[in-house]
């Protein structure tokens, strides 16, 4: 595996990302690791990534003296020099410029000697660490990246992993598999057999419970732990009727029918509107809903015996998100599947190593529906945070239809896996309309599409304004109460993805 060090720079789960594409393992860890870990880890080469402002440099100097390759990437470039007594100094802004590589160097071999890469943040070298050379030279001569080849220790001032670097995936490959001599073992089937090894030994003859949401992750989950333990797995599905059109009836479609799961379906939905009524503040509707599953799963999980084990459908964003993520709550997250507080389970969390696109390819492996692997991200709250204001049936079913034919004409366009999530929302507007040469005062419906990698920015989608059209003339025509369609153009931030 490759350990790649966190010094907090946004391109870094691209690097670790870059290199599971290369069919190597690979993890990001907190900087503060030390050397006796990274050893412990098996680890055949360590990537000091590029740095942020807020992260402190320091590193465990052991690590230079494992006899593991070590690639430092920008500020992790630095940080080898410092050690070794080199210097380097803050003189230019990230910008793209043409670099010219020395072939003879192993991190370089095979490529072609002038490319053109995203310089990190400025520092150039202006004094090479002892016992290094100069391996890369910028536009102006100075030296770009330095190497110590007997020793495997690589220092270089650009981003191999930014998109704007053209060789940049030849050159982690070429530290991967040339200096670090990686074998290529990683791929999803062979995850797969691994993990179904891991549980079997993990529950032997006990029990599983997992809460199924209908999402990927959670769908990934039981689907897989099925695969290891067969009916020793139980899933409960509380259908809270804050799902989209056809959700439930997939669900029950893919667990109960194709994979004949032990699958508990709870019908709640008239408990969660009973507990929504009056209720308009959006933080005040997630914590009902939150809570309101929490105790319904609970009362079900309580009828079952024997159960020792909770599947949690955690990956890799959820863990590392954790470790750097900020304070500030913009709006609470209650992930449908949260963890009752006194439960006494022991966890397993299978995926938690994958990242999300790996998560869907191990869902494809393991015979999982497409419309389920690539379902677009979900909240928690469902459509409870979708309609504004107070929930009820009527207002659920106009957006439910809605966004139906949304996602309908959508994926007629075949813009489905190119917008990252689509949406119907009611605002709980009335406007004025004519319809039929009559006076109406009906709904508005809102209309958000939006391109994002994580959810945490995005941009507003441009759609074709003849399906736009489409979906206007649709909506207003064939969803009773709905007058008029409206077209979110808001990037986030300043807004926020949902609504509520
Ligand atoms: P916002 O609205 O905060 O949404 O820009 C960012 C992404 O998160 C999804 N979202 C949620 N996901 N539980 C979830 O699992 C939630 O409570 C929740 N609220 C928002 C949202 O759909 C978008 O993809």
């Amino acid at each position: 595996k490759i350990v790649v060090l966190n010094y907090g720079n946004a391109y870094n789960q691209l690097i670790t990302r870059t290199i599971r594409q290369l069919g190597v393992y690979s993890e990001l860890h907190p900087h503060t690791v030390t050397a006796e870990e990274i050893k412990n880890m098996q680890a055949v080469g360590v990537i000091l990534s590029g740095g942020s402002k807020e992260v402190d440099f320091g590193i465990d100097a052991g690590i230079f003296d494992l006899g593991i390759p070590v690639l430092g990437i920008s500020s992790g470039a630095e940080l080898i020099a410092k050690q070794f007594g080199g210097k380097t100094e803050v003189a230019k802004d990230e910008e793209v410029q043409e670099v010219n590589f020395t072939p003879a160097s192993k991190l370089f071999s095979g490529l072609a000697a002038k490319h053109s890469v995203l310089m990190g943040k400025g520092n150039a070298v202006s004094e090479l660490p002892s016992g290094f050379s100069a391996i890369a030279t910028g536009p102006d001569g100075g030296s770009v990246a330095f190497a110590n080849e007997e020793k495997h220790l690589y220092g270089i001032l650009f981003h191999p992993e930014a998109p704007q670097t053209v060789e940049g995936k030849e050159i982690l490959s070429q530290f991967v598999f040339a200096v670090c001599g990686a074998q290529k073992s990683w791929t999803m089937e062979r995850f797969i057999d691994i993990e179904v090894e891991k549980i079997r030994s993990q529950v032997g003859d006990r029990k599983v419970l997992c809460a199924l949401s209908g999402g990927v992750d959670s769908s990934v989950v039981a689907t897989l732990i099925h695969r290891a333990i067969g009916d020793q797995l139980t899933c409960i599905f509380v259908d809270h009727g804050l799902l989209r059109k056809g959700e439930v009836e997939s669900v029950v479609d893919t667990f109960s029918n194709k994979f004949h799961m032990n699958f508990i379906k709870v019908d709640a939905r008239k408990r969660f509107l009973d507990k929504l009524k009056g209720v308009t503040d959006p933080e005040e509707k997630r914590k009902v809903i939150g809570n309101e599953f929490i105790y319904v799963f609970d009362e079900e999980s309580a009828k079952l015996e024997g159960i020792d084990f909770l599947a949690q459908g955690t990956i890799y964003a959820d863990i590392i998100e954790s470790g750097t993520a900020t304070d500030e709550v913009i709006k609470s997250h209650h992930n449908v599947g949260g963890l009752p507080e006194d439960m006494e389970f022991e966890l397993i969390e299978p995926l938690k190593a994958l990242f999300k696109d790996e998560v869907r390819a191990v869902g494809a492996e393991l015979g999982l529906p497409a419309d389920i692997v690539h379902r677009q991200p979900f909240p928690g709250p469902g459509l409870g945070v979708r309609v504004l204001g107070e929930i009820t049936e009527e207002k659920l079913e106009i957006v439910r239809e809605a966004d139906w034919i949304l996602r309908d004409e959508i994926a007629k366009a075949g813009l489905d896996r190119e917008i990252w999530q689509y949406f119907a929302i009611l605002p709980d507007i009335r406007s004025v309309g004519k319809r039929n040469e009559k006076r109406s005062y009906d709904h508005a419906i809102g209309i958000r599409a939006v391109h994002s990698v994580d959810g945490m920015t995005a941009d507003w989608a441009r759609i074709p304004w003849d399906v736009l059209e489409t979906i206007s003339t649709r909506i207003t025509s064939e969803v009773d109460q709905v007058n008029r369609v409206v077209y979110d153009i808001t990037a986030k931030p300043p807004g926020t993805i949902e609504w509520e």
